[in-house]
């Protein structure tokens, strides 16, 4: 008896200081099947019988004790668990942020070129990428064996010779005057294939947009107007613009313009190798046998077209000195386009 008062006092005083005990866990130590309650209740068979009565008193008070003990405990942790919920629906708490990614410098200046030309009423025409030689060659007034064909150092496909890699979006052009439907006013922005060695000022694939206009009484005239007006869109109105006269086998006749280099100001730098103007774009007026090849009357109808590298722009836009940045997908790069438009 005298033991068993002992351990009870002893439990009670360990009991006492359990504040924070989880309460399942309380309850498997102190009420489980193989709880001390249950076992400190077995001891009652080693008291003396004339005791048995006083000892079953104070074992069941000290159940009683152990149980409302638990019952405390079970009502804070139920609490807290409530408390969590009620966090968890608090719907005025701020979200974690989201990491976005951000558009692509090259989409950015494609997106911004096309919607310049669209305002001038041009329209977004496209085709696809592995084309036939007659498209990106012949039809362009490069038949077989032009030596022109060495301009463009081409990627043909190995099952079949007269399958490429388009060398220029001008094969969109071309199946734009096939359809016959004209006036034609079109840009073809797309991805273009070259078999370049791979530098900070080229690589094996890169991104145009070329542009046609075909209708009565087109003028070169209107082909530099149409530039001017893009140039200072795309750049600012303090940009300088010049024409010089060069030479491509599906205009006649043709030119490549220059801007002011906006890296230096005109003053000469690196960029522009010292000479205060940097190249953007070719261009001319279309060749009559382009329009013939394409079953369009060049004796009714005259055009103008041009082509520009959109990597070429938007490392003069965002003053970046090395091509190669765009294919490597490095985060550090790109994200510096978060917001930019
Ligand atoms: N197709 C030419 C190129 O890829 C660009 C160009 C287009 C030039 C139209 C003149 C007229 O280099």
């Amino acid at each position: 008896m005298e033991q068993l008062l002992q351990q009870i006092k002893a439990y009670k005083q360990e009991i006492a200081s359990a504040n924070g005990t989880d309460a399942e866990s309380f309850r498997i130590k102190w009420l489980g099947t193989k709880g001390l309650v249950k076992a400190i209740m077995g001891e009652m068979k080693n008291v003396a019988p004339d005791k048995k009565k006083e000892a079953g008193q104070l074992l069941n008070e000290f159940k009683l004790y152990v149980e409302n003990r638990y019952a405390e405990l079970h009502a804070v942790s139920e609490n807290n668990k409530q408390q969590a919920t009620n966090d968890q629906l608090d719907l005025s708490l701020p979200a974690d942020p989201m990491s976005l990614g951000s558009r692509h410098p090259i989409s950015l200046v494609r997106n911004r070129i096309i919607s310049i030309f669209q305002r001038l009423g041009f329209a977004v025409a496209e085709g696809p990428e592995i084309e036939d030689d007659w498209h990106n060659f012949t039809a362009l007034n490069l038949p077989e064996n032009h030596p022109a064909r060495d301009m463009q150092d081409t990627f043909y496909i190995s099952q079949n010779p007269d399958w490429l890699l388009r060398t220029h979006t001008s094969s969109v052009q071309v199946r734009e005057m096939q359809k016959g439907q004209l006036p034609i006013r079109i840009i073809c922005p797309g991805r273009v294939y070259r078999n370049e060695t791979i530098s900070a000022r080229a690589h094996c694939f890169f991104h145009q947009v070329e542009g046609l206009y075909i209708a009565e009484n087109v003028s070169f005239a209107d082909l530099k107007q149409t530039l001017y007006f893009f140039v200072q869109e795309m750049f600012g109105k303090d940009v300088k613009v010049r024409f010089r006269p060069s030479y491509f086998p599906f205009t006649e006749p043709s030119a490549e313009m220059d801007i002011s280099c906006l890296i230096c100001g005109g003053e000469g730098c690196s960029v522009c190798k010292k000479t205060g103007w940097v190249e953007i774009l070719g261009c001319g007026m279309v060749h009559p046998n382009v329009l013939e090849n394409c079953g369009i009357d060049p004796n009714k109808y005259t055009g103008f077209a041009f082509g520009m590298g959109i990597e070429r722009i938007t490392m003069l836009k965002y003053q970046i000195r090395d091509l190669r940045l765009f294919s490597e997908n490095d985060i550090r790069f790109l994200d510096q386009f978060t917001g930019a438009v």
